[in-house]
């Protein structure tokens, strides 16, 4: 198997659940957070061998593909740092909040969340997920013997969501493709009716059409 480096940016509780997965699948793991990379070896090398603590700039040169685990208000700065780099696959578990108390979201306008990072991401191809599960469930989905975690992912681009989709299969869960960022919008942002809640797929089972 061609062994893919893979960065985490962000290591609270959602970076912390995806490295969790991540490290599992045979890949090199590349993680950081705000601080000094060598701050956060301890947590790198509690995961195993394949991950390894760097910094951003690292992760943004040496990853083919990013997760973004960082409160809405770090992208930005994150993503000027990777307009210096491009075609990689950016899988943003972020949410558009800008204050937990008083509970308060950015007003997009009609512009969906998705969309806004990928515009502000416009060298790379976006893909949001992960974005719907509590970090509760990331870090320790329900085991069901019926099926798997679902998780719901959007983006414009087929080839990066296909490739996401693989990424999300091997860390155990099951891609469920809601369409593009507008599409998917009403559905997968925050207070919507996909966040929070776990949904298994059942093994097997056919979505019913009407004849
Ligand atoms: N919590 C949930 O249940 C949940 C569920 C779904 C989605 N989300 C979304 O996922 C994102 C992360 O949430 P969280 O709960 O994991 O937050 P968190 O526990 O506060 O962790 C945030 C992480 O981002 C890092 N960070 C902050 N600013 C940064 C910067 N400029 N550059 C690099 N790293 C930076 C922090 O670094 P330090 O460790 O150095 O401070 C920390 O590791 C948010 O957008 C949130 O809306 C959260």
């Amino acid at each position: 198997m061609n062994m893919k480096n893979i960065g985490v940016i962000g290591t609270g509780k959602v970076g912390l659940g995806l490295i969790k997965h991540l490290a599992n699948i045979n890949h090199h793991i590349l993680i950081a957070n705000e601080g000094h990379p060598a701050l956060l070896s301890e947590t790198a090398s509690s995961f195993g061998g394949s991950v390894t603590a760097v910094s951003q700039d690292d992760i943004i040169s040496r990853a083919e593909i990013i997760f973004l685990a960082v409160p809405w208000v770090a992208i930005n700065q994150i993503a000027e740092k990777a307009s210096s780099a491009s075609g990689k696959l950016i899988i943003d578990a972020t949410n558009n909040i800008i204050s937990l108390q008083p509970f308060k979201t950015e007003n997009l306008g009609e512009v969906s969340t998705g969309e806004h990072v990928q515009q502000l991401f416009h060298t790379h191809h976006v893909v949001k997920a992960f974005n719907t599960l509590t970090a509760e469930t990331l870090q320790n989905p329900t085991p069901n013997d019926l099926g798997k975690t679902v998780i719901f992912l959007s983006g414009e681009n087929d080839s990066a969501k296909s490739k996401a989709s693989d990424i999300i299969s091997l860390m155990g869960f099951e891609p469920v493709d809601l369409g593009s960022f507008k599409d998917a919008a009403n559905l997968q942002e925050i207070g919507r009716p996909l966040s929070g809640i776990e949904f298994i797929k059942v093994k097997g089972s056919k979505v019913a059409h009407k004849q």
